[in-house]
C-alpha cells in the first residue's frame, strides 16, 4: 500500500488529502500538523474549518485510510509520498518584508524530513511558493541524505474556498512540475497515478519544475487582475452613470474575456491573491524587472483604494462622520461559504469605520466573535504568524460588538454595510429592518446583492458598487 503523509492540517492539506483517501481506497493517508487544537478539531466532529460537502468525504475515511495526527515524524518516516502544505506567509521584518514569501516553515518541514527519513522519498510542494524554491528544498535535502533519493515535485493546488471539494472532485487541471530526468519522471507518473483515480489524463498536465511553481503565483495575479480591473472600471461607472453589471456582463460574453469572475465588489481578500502577487512583485524586482513588479502592484494598489473609496463613500453620505453611529455589518468572511477571514476586505472597512469612531455591529453565519476581535487587533500579515499575535486593544473590545443575528444587528443601526455575498442576506426582510432602523437609513452594498431599487422604495438610501447613485450620495461626493 503506497502510503501518504501530508505537512500541514490546513484549508489546503486537510480538504486536498481527505479527497485523495476518499478517491484512492489503496493509498493510506496521514495528515500531520504542530497544531495540537487543529488535529483535535479534525478528529470531532466539529471540523477546524467550514467547507460545504467536506464533513461527509473526512467522514467517510477518517479511520479507515485517512489518519489526523501530531506525530509528524512517524508518518512522514513511514510515507512514500510527502506533500508539504504548510502556511508560506508574507515576510513581516527583515530582507523582502511586506513582500517576499517567509518561507519559514517550510524550510522547518523539510530539515525535518531530512533528519526522519530512512527510505526514498517524494517531496511534493503543495504550498504555494516563490519559483525556484524546489531548488533549495532540494539543497536541504540532499545535503542531508544519508544516501536517500529524494525527487521534488511541484504541484501547487488550485482549489479554491467555499468550493474546495467541488473543485477537488472536478479539477479544471491538476499540474505537476518535476526534474527532467529519468527519476524525476518517474515520480511524477507515480503522483500521476494517485491523481488518476479520478481525474481525467488530460486535464493531469506536466512542466518543468519553475514553470509549475510560477502557474500557481501567474494564476492568482491574472485572478485577482479581472477583479480589480473591474472594481476600477465601477469607480468610473459611478462617476459617468453607467452601471458595472451591465458593461461587465457586455465584456464578458465576448468569448475571448469570458463572463466569469466580473463581480465588481468592495475588494478581494483571502489568504491568496496579495500574499502571492507580493511575492510575484518581489520575484520580478529580484530579477531585475522593475516594470514588470510596478505592473503587478497595480492590482493591489487598486485593491486598498477600492476598500478606502468605500469607506469615504460611507462616511461622506452620513454628513462626514459617523463618530458613536452604529452601523451594522453584514458579512465578515472574505467571501460566501467559508469561514475563513484572512485578509478579508471587512477587516480594511471595519478598522476605517473604527477610525472614524463608529460602533459596529458584525454578523457573519460562519465567523465567532473571537476571531473577528482578534482580525480587528491585529497588525497587516501578522494574521498568518501565529506567534507574534498581539493582544486585543480595549477601545477595539468596547466599539464592536457582534451578533448572531441580522435583525439584531441592524436594530437601531444608522446604515447596513454588507461585506460579504452571503445567500441568506438576499432573503432578508428589509422592511423589518428599515422599521427598526435608525433615520436616515443607509445600506452600503459592497457585493451588489441586494434589490436596490426595492430597498429605495421601502425608504432606504442605497449605495451599490459601480450602480449609478441616487440624489442624496451625488451631492455627497466621496473623496477617495
Ligand atoms: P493554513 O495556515 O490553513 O495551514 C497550514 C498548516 O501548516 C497550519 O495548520 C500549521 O500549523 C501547519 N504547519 C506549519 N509549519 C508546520 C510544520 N513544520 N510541521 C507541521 N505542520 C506545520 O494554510 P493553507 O490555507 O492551508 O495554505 C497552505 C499553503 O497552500 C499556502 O502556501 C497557501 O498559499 C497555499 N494555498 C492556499 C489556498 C487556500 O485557499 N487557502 C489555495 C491554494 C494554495
Amino acid at each position: 500500500m503506497v502510503k501518504i503523509c501530508c505537512i500541514g492540517a490546513g484549508y489546503v492539506g486537510g480538504p486536498t488529502m481527505a479527497v485523495i483517501a476518499l478517491k484512492c481506497p489503496d493509498i493510506e493517508v496521514a495528515v500531520v500538523d504542530i497544531s495540537v487544537p487543529r488535529i483535535t478539531a479534525w478528529n470531532s466532529d466539529t471540523l477546524p474549518i467550514y467547507e460545504p460537502g467536506l464533513d461527509e468525504v473526512v467522514k467517510q475515511c477518517r479511520g479507515k485510510n485517512l489518519f489526523f495526527s501530531t506525530d509528524v515524524e512517524k508518518h512522514v518516516f513511514e510515507a512514500d509520498i510527502v506533500f508539504v502544505s504548510v502556511n508560506t506567509p508574507t515576510k513581516t521584518r527583515g530582507l523582502g518584508a511586506g513582500k517576499a514569501a517567509d518561507l519559514t516553515y517550510w524550510e522547518s518541514a523539510a530539515r525535518m524530513i531530512a533528519d526522519v527519513s530512512k527510505s526514498d522519498k517524494i517531496v511534493v510542494e503543495k504550498s504555494t511558493v516563490p519559483v525556484k524554491t524546489a531548488e533549495a528544498i532540494e539543497k536541504i535535502l540532499t545535503h542531508n541524505s544519508k544516501g536517500i533519493n529524494y525527487q521534488i515535485l511541484s504541484n501547487p493546488e488550485f482549489l479554491a474556498e467555499g468550493t474546495a471539494i467541488k473543485d477537488l472532485f472536478n479539477p479544471d487541471r491538476v499540474l505537476i512540475g518535476g526534474r527532467e530526468t529519468p527519476e524525476g519522471n518517474k515520480a511524477v507518473q507515480a503522483l500521476k497515478d494517485v491523481y488518476a483515480h479520478w481525474v481525467p489524463e488530460d486535464r493531469i498536465l506536466t512542466t518543468n519544475l519553475w514553470s509549475a511553481e510560477l502557474s500557481k503565483l501567474a494564476a492568482n495575479a491574472f485572478l485577482a487582475q479581472r477583479i480589480s480591473s473591474v472594481n476600477a472600471m465601477s469607480a468610473l461607472c459611478e462617476a459617468t452613470g453607467a452601471d458595472v453589471s451591465q458593461v461587465a456582463y457586455a465584456v464578458g460574453t465576448d468569448s475571448r474575456i469570458g463572463p466569469k469572475f466580473l463581480n465588481a465588489s468592495v475588494g478581494f481578500g483571502g489568504s491568496c491573491f496579495q500574499k502571492d502577487i507580493l511575492n510575484l512583485v518581489y520575484i520580478c524586482e529580484c530579477n531585475g524587472l522593475p516594470e514588470v513588479a510596478e505592473y503587478w502592484k497595480q492590482v493591489i494598489k487598486i485593491n486598498d483604494y477600492q476598500k478606502n473609496r468605500f469607506v469615504n463613500r460611507l462616511v461622506s453620505s452620513m454628513f462626514n462622520t459617523v463618530a458613536n453611529k452604529k452601523i451594522a455589518i453584514l458579512g465578515f468572511a472574505f467571501k460566501k461559504d467559508t469561514g475563513d477571514t484572512r485578509e478579508t476586505p471587512a477587516i480594511d472597512v471595519c478598522k476605517g469605520l473604527l477610525g472614524d469612531k463608529a460602533q459596529l455591529s458584525i454578523y457573519d453565519p460562519q465567523v465567532t466573535d473571537e476571531q473577528i476581535q482578534r482580525d480587528l487587533s491585529m497588525n497587516k500579515f501578522d494574521w498568518d504568524h501565529p506567534l507574534h499575535l498581539q493582544p486585543m486593544s480595549p477601545t477595539t473590545v468596547k466599539k464592536v460588538q457582534s451578533v448572531w443575528d441580522a435583525y439584531e444587528a441592524t436594530k437601531d443601526a444608522h446604515a447596513v454595510c454588507i461585506l460579504t455575498e452571503w445567500d441568506e442576506f438576499k432573503k432578508l426582510d428589509f422592511k423589518r429592518i428599515y422599521d427598526n432602523m435608525q433615520k436616515p437609513a443607509f445600506v452600503f452594498d459592497g457585493r451588489n446583492v441586494v434589490d436596490a431599487e426595492k430597498l429605495r422604495e421601502i425608504g432606504f438610501i442605497v449605495y451599490s458598487i459601480g450602480k449609478p447613485l441616487d440624489a442624496w450620495l451625488k451631492d455627497m461626493p466621496a473623496v477617495a
